[in-house]
């Protein structure tokens, strides 16, 4: 067994017989030595079968669906026709072929880009919850169900995805098989869908579009059963004046829809969402967010919104990481760093999810927050109340893996490796939630850092009450009391 292996072992041991205590005695600075023999870091040619289009004139297809709320009691449904707008109506039911209901999308829209012509763009709201749904109609209509989530509780178990990074290679179709083994029931998207942007820079202008299309399609075997809760990267930007494209997020916006209102934010690009026991609140690190911007204005306002006694996990997904000890994107998460990091740790953010490097990392529970320019305290220390942060923009894109890390490791990096892969959230109940990051073992899934995560909210209330408790008992020996 080689060192990763060992570690692998004994940690799965750990976990399984005693729960993990604080990571930080477990875990030191680890650069695994796996190498990953890639498969070419090149798009799956347009003709693959994970791009086919469904039979038929104007058959629905890239569906995909998000929580279309703030509790989870409704959800967004949307699809693509491609030759003429076709019907706006949702079917469903509980069960198959029993469609006893039906909801009105939105008016399809479409959109170009450069000389490319989008299809016609459904987003229909369902707010009252069932399995199955049906779209289009004729011999063209499609089906597929989802599960609706639990209603919201503490103790309620739940197991998120956590994929970033994504694109449309072998690399990427290896990380997406690999996921929909897994027992989750909702992405947490990381941001940088289709990479579609990339065909930009080689003249091939209007595969950009078609790029969008075929990631819906090659997506929709998970995106058309289960939410994806969506975040962007800078591959979602498409600011391209080369092409006479200035509208910033333009194919993004058209396609992908979030429940933003619901959370009172101006922005779709910003929002949060509550499922089962967690608070996922998603940042977007190409959206202002200094003072007085509305998302900083609204991130104040939603941590006070934040209720762990309700929903005691507390997630935040951006893309650009704060803490990354890769040479590529190095210290690009700074400006968030310094506006937001304060207050994770005031309001003891679980987990930070972040994509945008290529690779795997996991910081030890690390703060930055002293520094105020003139008084020379500019490193990271350990901070217990800090949340972990964790990089998976490893979902294995056609610019392929990043690297090399910095040497030596720094002291806030606990582990990394660079190949690809996806992570699972298992949460059991308010206190414990099981962690794994997968590896793509070279076509194999292999769970390689996995550990038990103790919940920060009642972890401190916890630590409150014992000390209260061994106050109380020193006190009654001494005969205080
Ligand atoms: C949004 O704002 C409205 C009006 O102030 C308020 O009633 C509601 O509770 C807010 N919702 C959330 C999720 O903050
Ligand atoms: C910066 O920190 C130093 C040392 O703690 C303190 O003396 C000084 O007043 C601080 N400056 C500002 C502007 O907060
Ligand atoms: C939560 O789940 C863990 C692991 O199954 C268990 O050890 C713990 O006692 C549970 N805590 C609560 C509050 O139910
Ligand atoms: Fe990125």
């Amino acid at each position: 067994m080689d060192d990763v292996g060992r570690r692998q072992y004994s940690i799965i041991l750990v976990t399984c017989f005693l729960f993990v205590n604080t990571l930080s005695n477990v875990y030191g600075g680890i650069t695994s030595t796996f190498v990953r023999s890639e498969f070419p870091a090149t798009d799956i040619p347009l003709d693959h079968e994970v791009f086919a289009v469904p039979p038929g004139y104007n058959a629905p297809q890239q569906v995909h669906i998000t929580q279309g709320d703030y509790d989870g009691k409704a959800v967004i449904i949307s699809w693509i026709t491609p030759d003429e707008p076709g019907s706006s109506e949702v079917q469903y039911g509980k069960s198959n072929k029993n469609y006893e209901f039906t909801a009105l999308g939105t008016a399809p829209t479409k959109y170009t880009f450069y000389q490319y012509k989008s299809g016609y763009i459904h987003h229909c709201l369902l707010s009252n919850l069932e399995y199955y749904y049906k779209i289009g109609s004729g011999d063209v209509a499609r089906e597929f169900w989802f599960e609706t989530p639990p209603e919201l509780n503490p103790d309620t178990p739940y197991v998120f995805g956590i994929i970033g990074d994504l694109g449309q290679t072998y690399n990427s179709l290896s990380t997406l098989e690999h996921y929909m083994e897994s027992k989750a029931k909702a992405v947490l998207f990381l941001g940088d869908l289709s990479y579609a942007d990339r065909y930009a820079s080689s003249y091939e202008y209007d595969q950009i579009g078609l790029r969008w299309d075929t990631w819906g399609r090659f997506v929709e075997p998970s995106t058309a059963y289960q939410p994806w809760i969506w975040n962007t990267g800078n591959h979602e930007v498409d600011f391209l004046p080369q092409l006479g494209e200035m509208t910033t997020f333009k194919n993004y916006l058209n396609r992908y829809t979030t429940p933003y209102k619901a959370c009172n934010s101006s922005d779709p690009l910003w929002y949060s969402i509550r499922r089962a026991s967690a608070h996922i609140i998603v940042l977007s690190s190409y959206s202002p967010y200094v003072k007085y911007t509305p998302q900083y204005i609204w991130l104040k306002q939603e941590l006070k919104n934040v209720d762990r006694e309700k929903t005691p996990w507390l997630i935040v997904l951006m893309h650009i990481p704060f803490y990354n000890s890769n040479s590529a994107h190095f210290m690009e998460g700074e400006g968030m760093r310094s506006t937001f990091e304060s207050w994770f740790v005031d309001y003891k953010v679980d987990v930070v999810f972040a994509g945008h490097v290529h690779a795997y990392e996991r910081s030890n529970r690390i703060s930055n927050i002293k520094f105020n320019v003139s008084n020379g305290y500019p490193y990271p220390v350990p901070d217990e109340s800090a949340p972990l942060y964790i990089t998976v923009g490893d979902g294995g894109n056609q610019e392929g893996l990043a690297g090399p890390f910095l040497d030596p490791q720094p002291e806030y990096s606990a582990f990394r490796e660079m190949s690809y892969g996806h992570s699972t959230l298992e949460i059991f109940n308010r206190t414990h939630a099981l962690y794994h990051w997968n590896r793509n073992d070279n076509g194999k899934k292999l769970p390689t850092d996995a550990f038990v995560l103790h919940n920060q909210y009642w972890a401190s209330k916890q630590m409150r009450k014992e000390k209260k408790h061994y106050l109380r008992s020193v006190a009654a020996g001494l005969g205080v009391y």
